[in-house]
């Protein structure tokens, strides 16, 4: 085999990836990456050689996870307490493994509209997970939950709300299901990987948007993905309610100058605190507001624009996340894909989704609209 040299490498791959969809021209419109700005990637690389799983060697990176994590379980009302991840299937695999440990319990009860990573983790973890329908209005049935959870009271290890569903953005009633279901003990996992950065902002302005974080006290962990909104892939945080839960996600490695290793993983780069405290040092609330804001405007540009040409909008967007009907799925999508439109499918019948990241500009909304349209006509 010829070898390469370091520059041919780099520019075969910078080849092979301008062949790829590209976020600048705005053809990736239903993936809930993003394509984060370049001071974000310079703060990964500053850091990616060191490991949060060192935190004796690599103080300093271990220092901004210890900050991150301050901050973002402020903006959940905690106390400050969980770890970065690699991403929302990570937290929560973490999340349901540290509940596990906490609670005994064998039983994880879901609506069936959580992120297919809470399946997986139930299989990883030999946990028996029940799912509880949804209503016409895509609101999990409260009532049958919480009629679950006394069922299953003593064997629980948590119930899962999503404040963000993958297909269609909603953000369940975790609220709800804590005024109605009060005379039982049981903790509760939110799975904010998609609303969790956006939710707080749009929530003060709209008070239809659920409670869903630590002011709650039967949510004891949360995700909340950085990764879906602004940073490079990978990056994500759990947070926890309190010192005991992330003592149980701390564990003994005598061969560490520490001692301990925190997090399901080994070595953890430290370039997703950096990214991470990058981003919230650099935007703080007001940008990431600002960006929120943003971002749920032009998806309610998007949703009302496709209402005007008769296309039905499955739920009026609160997240960036439009998904809308059309006649046959797998046919549309092709011909949206063949134009480089690489918009997604959903669980729900005949239906597409597009996530309104910050790539999603009013222009490329206009130009898919037009798309749209002229499919419409043909
Ligand atoms: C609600 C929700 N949770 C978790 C995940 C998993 O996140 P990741 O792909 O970062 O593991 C997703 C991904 O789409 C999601 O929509």
């Amino acid at each position: 085999m010829i070898s390469l040299s370091p520059d041919d490498v780099v520019k075969m791959l910078k080849v092979l990836r301008d062949m790829e969809p590209s976020y600048a021209k705005g053809e990736i419109l239903g993936s809930m990456t993003v394509d984060p700005p370049q001071y974000l990637v310079e703060a990964f690389k500053t850091f990616i050689n060191t490991n949060l799983n060192d935190l004796k060697l690599f103080r300093a990176a271990y220092e901004l996870e210890v900050e991150c994590i301050k901050w973002l379980s402020s903006l959940m009302h905690g106390d400050g307490y969980g770890l970065l991840t690699y991403g929302g299937s990570e937290s929560n695999l973490t999340a349901l493994y540290v509940l596990r440990e906490f609670t005994g319990g064998d039983v994880v009860l879901a609506p069936k509209t959580a992120h297919m990573s809470i399946r997986k983790s139930c299989k990883v973890l030999k946990m028996n997970l029940v799912e509880v329908g949804v209503k016409d209005d895509y609101i999990p049935n409260i009532d049958e939950l919480c009629d679950l959870i006394y069922r299953y009271d003593g064997r629980l290890t948590c119930v899962v709300m999503t404040a963000g569903t993958t297909d269609l953005g909603v953000i369940e009633p975790t609220d709800l299901l804590v005024s109605k279901c009060r005379d039982v003990k049981y903790a509760i996992h939110v799975d904010a990987a998609y609303g969790g950065l956006i939710a707080p902002f749009t929530a003060e302005l709209d008070p239809s948007i659920p409670i869903f974080d630590f002011r709650l006290s039967n949510v004891y962990s949360i995700t909340v993905d950085l990764h879906k909104i602004i940073a490079p892939v990978p990056c994500s945080a759990l947070l926890l309610r309190n010192k005991e839960l992330e003592e149980l996600i701390t564990f003994e490695a005598p061969y560490m100058p520490s001692g301990v290793n925190r997090s399901l993983l080994g070595t953890r780069s430290g370039g997703i605190a950096a990214a991470a405290w990058a981003a919230i040092k650099s935007l703080g609330i007001e940008g990431l507001k600002n960006l929120a804001l943003d971002l749920v405007s032009r998806a309610k540009y998007l949703s009302r624009s496709l209402t005007d040409l008769g296309i039905e909008v499955l739920i009026e967007p609160k997240l960036p996340i439009v998904t809308f009907r059309v006649s046959n799925k797998d046919r549309v999508m092709k011909q949206l894909w063949d134009l480089k439109m690489y918009v997604y499918p959903t669980s729900l019948p005949n239906s597409l989704r597009i996530v309104v990241g910050p790539h999603i500009t009013y222009e490329v909304i206009d130009r898919f609209v037009d798309v749209m349209a002229d499919l419409i006509k043909k």
